[in-house]
């Protein structure tokens, strides 16, 4: 049987530390300049229907690291942007490549595709989630605590795609997450309520220095996600407040750090400084999505490919 990573649910918590561990391994590799061509003469394909700087990067990189091959497309340049339908699309490729990463704005164009693929397809991030950031993050909270068991997080603003994952891997995690957002752009109910159904902890408030109070990690991104732009102005009202400044990390635990997944819009979401002060660890974050993803392709393609 394929597997998929579409969700973070899609993996256990064995699975989790199994990545997070074989990440953490590729990471000294690399850093020693060994190589490890773990998926030699792989060709895998990455999708994208919107734009991307650190996923495209990191996955063309990993996968060369690995001694495969990536295919870079964009749906505007596929037959896919002049209606050719998903499950034609999978089928085929399913016949050239070995993976296939897809970025969309639809989580559900991403689950059609899963669908009609015989090969392993990741959620490269949708409206709904993104995956393989909350890998990354995951993996930077284990750096720096040793652990994410008991590990709180305040996350401050929109309830989107990553907070979505980040809230769901909760109770793997074993992470304590505080949602502080705006009126109107919370979490969906039936999100949270899974999350706490599985075991997460997870609260949601409207005030976010209630939030930060004595947490470890605070967390935050864009006030307008890909796809959002047409509420551009709206939310910039809404969300009036909720930047993470040095006044609301100074509220957090002394030893807290700073994570964004990145764009970050300074001066709206997170300040200048507080990017760049010495709490924050955003650009280990970033790094660190090209080490959990080969772990994550390796683990999803190795069994799979005979090279
Ligand atoms: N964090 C993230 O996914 O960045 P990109 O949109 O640049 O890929
Ligand atoms: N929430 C953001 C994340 C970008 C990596 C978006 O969907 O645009």
């Amino acid at each position: 049987m394929k597997k998929d990573f579409l969700s973070i649910l899609d993996i256990d918590k064995d699975e989790l530390a199994g990545l997070i561990s074989e990440a953490r391994n590729l990471k000294d590799l690399r850093s020693r300049r060994v190589a490890h061509p773990k998926l030699t003469g792989a060709c895998i394909a990455l999708i994208f229907e919107k734009a991307s700087t650190r996923t495209r990067i990191s996955f063309e990189a990993g996968i060369r690291d690995l001694g495969g091959h990536a295919i870079f497309l964009t749906t505007k340049d596929m037959q896919l942007g002049r209606g050719e339908e998903i499950r034609d699309t999978a089928r085929v490729a399913s016949r050239y490549v070995s993976g296939v990463m897809i970025r969309a704005y639809r989580h559900e164009t991403i689950e059609d595709y899963a669908r009609y693929s015989t090969i392993p397809i990741i959620n490269g991030l949708s409206d709904k989630e993104h995956p393989c950031q909350l890998l990354a993050d995951i993996m930077t909270i284990t750096e720096e605590f040793g652990t994410t068991e008991g590990i709180r997080v305040a996350w401050i603003g929109d309830g989107n795609n990553v907070c979505r994952s980040l809230v769901l891997s909760s109770a793997m995690t074993g992470m304590k997450i505080s949602v502080a957002s705006p009126d109107g752009y919370e979490l969906p109910a039936d999100v949270v309520e899974r999350a706490i159904q599985l075991g997460g902890d997870v609260t949601l408030v409207h005030d976010p220095a209630r939030a930060v109070d004595g947490t470890d990690v605070v967390m935050t991104d864009t006030w307008v996600s890909m796809g959002d732009e047409k509420e551009k102005e709206a939310r910039k009202s809404a969300f009036n407040g909720y930047s993470v400044t040095g006044a609301l990390l100074a509220k957090a635990k002394p030893g807290a750090i700073v994570m964004h997944c990145l764009p970050a819009h300074r001066g709206e979401e997170i300040d200048d400084d507080v990017i760049e002060g010495i709490q924050s660890r955003v650009f280990v974050e970033a790094e660190n999505r090209l080490h959990v993803q080969k772990a994550l392709l390796v683990r999803l393609l190795q069994p799979r490919f005979t090279s």
